[in-house]
């Protein structure tokens, strides 16, 4: 499975309708929608309101990317306001295994997100529970970053412990991703691509989904 999810965090919030009817006519995948909290990450952008009304714009399913303290207070809420995934920082909770379960019982794909500096290591006990872990490739706060080069081996790493397990974990990968790098990464394991400036911030993003697409498939 190789899917890309274009982040609306660098689409123009003011003209938001138009912005996600062009994107998914430009064959994006999925929608992946940031929450800051301007705690956990040192930015701030929407709650459970803005998926809500998203969820009323689009068919393609939501993929919301909570970078909040205290994630198991508010995963009830996007699953209502319509989040198809869910997934929460293992930097943010004491009790992943018990979050994940919240997830999957308020009926969205459950993932876990580990920050640059985070050893994939953690992530053993929790794969089998895990739909997917997404991988951060760059510090979570911003979109337009340089891509952590050691991502790369990350997610190979990650890739043969999944493989190991047995367990049908995907991996997605979320940080300055672009056609420059992306086939590279898809040869590492990452199934899903996160890219904000790479698709909106290119002067034809139907053109350049359809490049990243060709890329890796
Ligand atoms: C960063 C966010 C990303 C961001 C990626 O904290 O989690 O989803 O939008 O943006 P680019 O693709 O521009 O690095
Ligand atoms: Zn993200």
């Amino acid at each position: 499975m190789k899917l890309i999810a274009p982040s609306v965090l660098s689409a123009d919030f003011s003209q938001i309708a138009s912005q996600i009817e062009m994107i998914t006519a430009a064959g994006a995948d999925l929608l992946h929608l940031d929450v800051m909290d301007g705690h956990f990450v040192p930015n701030i952008t929407f709650g459970p309101k803005m998926v809500a009304d998203i969820r009323k714009l689009t068919k393609l399913p939501l993929d919301v990317h909570l970078m909040i303290s205290e994630p198991e207070k508010y995963v009830n809420e996007f699953a209502k306001a319509g989040a198809d995934w869910i997934s929460v920082h293992y930097e943010a909770t004491d009790h992943l295994n018990r979050l994940v379960n919240q997830i999957k019982d308020a009926g969205a794909k459950a993932g876990v997100v580990i920050n640059p500096a985070t050893t994939v290591d953690v992530l053993e006990e929790i794969l089998p529970y895990a739909d997917f872990i997404l991988l951060m490739s760059v510090n979570p706060g911003f979109g337009g970053q340089k891509f952590i080069e050691s991502s790369t081996a990350k997610a190979k790493k990650l890739s043969a412990m999944i493989k190991a397990s047995g367990s049908k974990t995907f991996i997605e990968m979320d940080g300055g991703i672009g056609t420059g790098n992306i086939k590279m990464l898809s040869d590492a394991g990452v199934n899903v691509f996160v890219a904000g400036n790479a698709v909106f911030g290119s002067g034809d993003p139907e053109k350049t989904i359809s490049e990243m697409k060709k890329l890796i498939n």
